[in-house]
This record gives C-alpha cells, structure tokens and sequence, in this order.
C-alpha cells in the first residue's frame, strides 16, 4: 500500500494523523496504524472512532477492512465496542508514550494489554439492565426520609434484605439488628481498628492482601501471622499467641493460596476465641464461588457471639459500588456505630435501597449464578491451556474463587513476571502476597485473576500467559 497520511481530525474530534504505510494488506496497515496512534497516545483511552463508513470513505478503504480491523483491535483488548456508544479506544490499552518519540527498540516493557492480576470480577458482566431496574423501582418506593441524612447503621431494607440472604446462602446467623452496613471490607476494618472498635495484635494468614496489611498498619496494629498448610491457617498457632485475641481469616477460601478452611479447625478457632474472651473475623470476600465442592458455609454461625462476618459486593458485583456489611455481636453494635458516628458519610442511601431490590427481587442469586458458571468455565479454560501448553505447572486453589494460583520452579517467579511484562501481560507474584514477617517457606507462584479480562480478550490473555511460563526444570 503506497504511503498516505489521512487526517481524520472533523470526525475523531481531535488531531489525529493516520499513518497508512508500510508491508501488508490494507487491513493489516490500518490494524498497525491505529495501534500505533493509540500507544503514543495520539488516541487517548475513551476517544471514540468514527463509524466505518466514515473512516473507510477518508482512507479510501472498503468499509469491511476497517470493520475487520476495528473487530481485531477490540479482540485484542485495545478498543472496546458496546451498542449506542460506538467504538473507543479502551481504558486499558497501553498509556499514551510521548507522541514525539520515533520508534526504537523499548527499554521498558510496555504497559499490560492483557490483565490477568487478581482483584476483580467480569466488569463487562455487570448486570447494567437489571441493576437500572432495581434502582428505578428503588428510587419510586423510597419513602421521602430516604433522601435525607443516611442511619449509620445502614437502611434497614438492605439490612432486612442481607439478613435472610446470608442466613439462606452461607449459613449466618443474624438478624437486621445486628448488621451494619459499610463502604465494603476495607471500611470495615478502618471501623473496627482505626475507629478504637478493637485493639491489635491481630493475628492474619501468612498470605494476603497487602492493601489490608497497609490499612492495619495505618491504623496502629501489630500482625502476626499463623503459617498456612492444604488444611488452611493453622489455628493450634493461637494457644502460642500471648497478647494476641483477634484472629482475621478467610475461611472460606484462603486468600490467595485458595481451599478451605478445614472443620476442625474451624470450631477450634471459634472455641479459642470464646476462651480467650476474643474474636473470629471472618472475611469472607468469595464465598458465593465454589465449583467442585460443596459450600462452605460461614463460620459465623458456628459462634455468632464470637465472630465478626464481613461480606461485600466487590467480588459479587462490582468493587464500584462500594457496599459492604458487618455481622456483628450484639456488643460490639454501639461501639462499630459509634465509631461510625451521627450520620452515614460512606455508603450511598440510594445504591444501597437499589441493592435491597436486587437481592429480594432474586437478581442477586440469578447475578451469582450466571458468573459462577462462566467464571467455572474460565477456570476450565485456564486448566487445560496449562494441560497443554505447560504440563510442569500446577494450578491450587481451583475448586472457588475468581483467582488460581500456579506454583512454578523454585526461582522463577520474578523472571516470569517480567517475562509476562514485556508481552504485555499483567501478573501478580505470589510473593506480593506475603506477610513480611513470615516464617513458613516461601513458594514461587503466580496470582492469576481469571476473572479479569472480558470475555473476548480472555483466549489471548491465556495464550500470552502460557508462552510467558518458565520451561520445565532442567529443560
Ligand atoms: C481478600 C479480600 N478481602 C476482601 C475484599 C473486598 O474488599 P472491599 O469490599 O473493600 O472491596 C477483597 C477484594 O475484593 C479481597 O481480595
């Protein structure tokens, strides 16, 4: 294709230069001249295209060429199409480099293309319909004192609505009275360790989210944590905690390392903590994602004098809405709202009438169920690429959640999180997970988030993961 240079500036909006030059078929031209617009940030995320027609009369092309390529750059995670709102460039496409920079050999590893970090669920799966819906009904009945100054403890619709669904799907023993509603678990902790609820040290898993770790730390609070095996967090460890009388878990499904926490070890963490005169909280972040196993269900409702249980919709839904809960002991109800204070300034009155809805009008569990059986069959995608492309490689902790981990060979784990960086594929080590002051052994491995990218850029997200896995000891 001769060189031309087509300004589209009228109809993108902004000064864009399209550079249609170079080896290929036209489509293949345009597919590299619009990637490259994007990486040196001449079309900035959220930009929207022209429609074919338009670019395809500019450039001179078939409107097929410049659909088939806009189709390629979407599957490829760079553009994103969604009916009534056309074709943008995506939030998550490589960052704009600086335009000026004539094209060399990278000395950095470009920003990920493909995401397969752990944290989030399907965002593209957010049930739009469904939720407006809750919403609008929400908004009609909302009798005239919902729109002014929230009740800290939470509407008691959502409270009334949390009660029987946590009793119904994981076994929680509760009552309205006994639920406050958060901005989601981090809020939670910030409550009851920043607002002088409960005091450290704080005994954790050896391996978590460090973004817990920090907010504790923020906080003032000591943590000490308790070694984790296939059976979960070793519980016997508390006895040989002086000092220590709060114990953070997810045991339903220990993150990020996965399984459960065994039974016995569950009635033996709530009864230490009835002899200790202290406290089980229980994150229970996931529990609605179990695949091949039965349900756990929450420790809560073995000891609901003793436990604390923290739930959110961040992995049910979407960590955007920012709502979450806290079961509590009857004691510990005045202190989390007191430290709360006269009026709710976290969880938005409206959103959380709208979740009420949602979940009494059965589109939560109907929400659930559909994301557990797509993110099942993510999960067995991810299962047999590694089957065929990387036998060597392990994936634990499969049977729930929205993430796997895969143990690699000892001393690979920085180098195939760089070697996944420069693919463009983003990764979380294993280690990122670990309490500093951790004494059980550390094991290489990676986070990985199945959950995370749309539908259609999970194929190439998997294909750069396998190509970026180490080879086989001693291959
Ligand atoms: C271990 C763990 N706990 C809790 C949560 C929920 O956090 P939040 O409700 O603050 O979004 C997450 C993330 O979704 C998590 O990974």
């Amino acid at each position: 294709m001769s060189e031309s240079w087509v300004n589209s500036a009228e109809r993108i909006g902004s000064d864009l230069l399209l550079e249609l030059a170079g080896p290929g078929s036209r489509r293949a031209v345009l597919i590299r001249a619009l990637r490259d617009a994007v990486r040196a940030g001449r079309l900035p995320p959220g930009t929207r295209l022209p429609p074919y027609r338009s670019l395809a009369a500019d450039l001179g092309l078939a409107r097929n060429t410049v659909a088939d390529a806009y189709a390629e750059l979407v599957a490829e995670g760079w553009l994103t199409a969604r009916q009534g709102s056309g074709t943008r460039v995506a939030h998550r496409a490589p960052a704009a480099a600086p335009a000026r920079i004539p094209k060399k050999a990278p000395s950095r590893p470009a920003p990920p293309v493909h995401n397969l970090r752990q944290g989030q669920p399907d965002a593209a799966s957010f049930p739009r319909t469904a939720w407006l819906a809750a919403s609008r009904r929400a908004v009609n009945a909302a009798p005239n004192d919902a729109f002014g100054p929230g009740d800290p403890q939470g509407r008691v619709e959502l409270r009334r609505a949390l009660s029987g669904y946590l009793a119904r799907v994981r076994g929680v023993h509760c009552s309205p009275e006994r639920i406050v509603i958060c901005s989601g678990f981090a809020h939670a902790l910030r409550l009851l360790f920043g607002g002088g609820v409960l005091r450290g040290p704080l005994a954790v898993e050896s391996y978590g989210l460090g973004f817990h770790r920090s907010l504790l730390v923020a906080a003032g609070v000591r943590t000490v944590p308790l070694t984790l095996d296939e059976h979960g967090a070793r519980t016997g460890e508390l006895t040989g905690l002086p000092g220590v009388r709060s114990v953070l878990l997810t045991p339903a499904h220990q993150f990020p390392t996965g399984g459960p926490l065994h039974p016995e070890r569950r009635t033996a963490v709530v009864d230490w903590a009835r002899t200790r005169g202290g406290l089980v909280l229980e994150d229970d972040y996931d529990g609605e994602f179990r695949y091949d196993r039965e349900p756990v269900s929450a420790v809560q409702g073995l000891g609901p004098d003793r436990v604390v249980h923290l739930g959110s919709v961040s992995k049910s839904l979407s960590p955007a809405i920012r709502l979450g809960w806290m079961v509590l002991p009857e004691h510990l109800v005045g202190p989390v709202l007191a430290a709360k204070g006269e009026r709710e300034g976290w969880a938005s009155v409206l959103d959380q009438l709208a979740l009420a809805d949602f979940i009494e009008s059965g589109h939560y569990d109907r929400h659930i169920r559909r994301m557990r059986q797509r993110y099942r069959h993510r999960r067995d995608q991810l299962v047999a690429a590694l089957a065929a492309h990387a036998p060597h490689i392990t994936p634990t902790g499969i049977a729930a959640g929205l993430h796997a981990v895969l143990r690699l060979p000892s001393g690979t784990e920085r180098s195939t999180v760089k070697a996944a960086a420069w693919q463009g594929l983003g990764l979380d080590p294993l280690a990122d997970f670990r309490h500093p002051a951790a004494t059980m052994p550390a094991e290489d491995g990676l986070v990985v988030g199945y959950a995370t990218p749309p539908d259609r850029a999970y194929g190439a997200a998997l294909e750069a993961l396998c190509r970026a896995l180490p080879p086989p000891a001693g291959a």
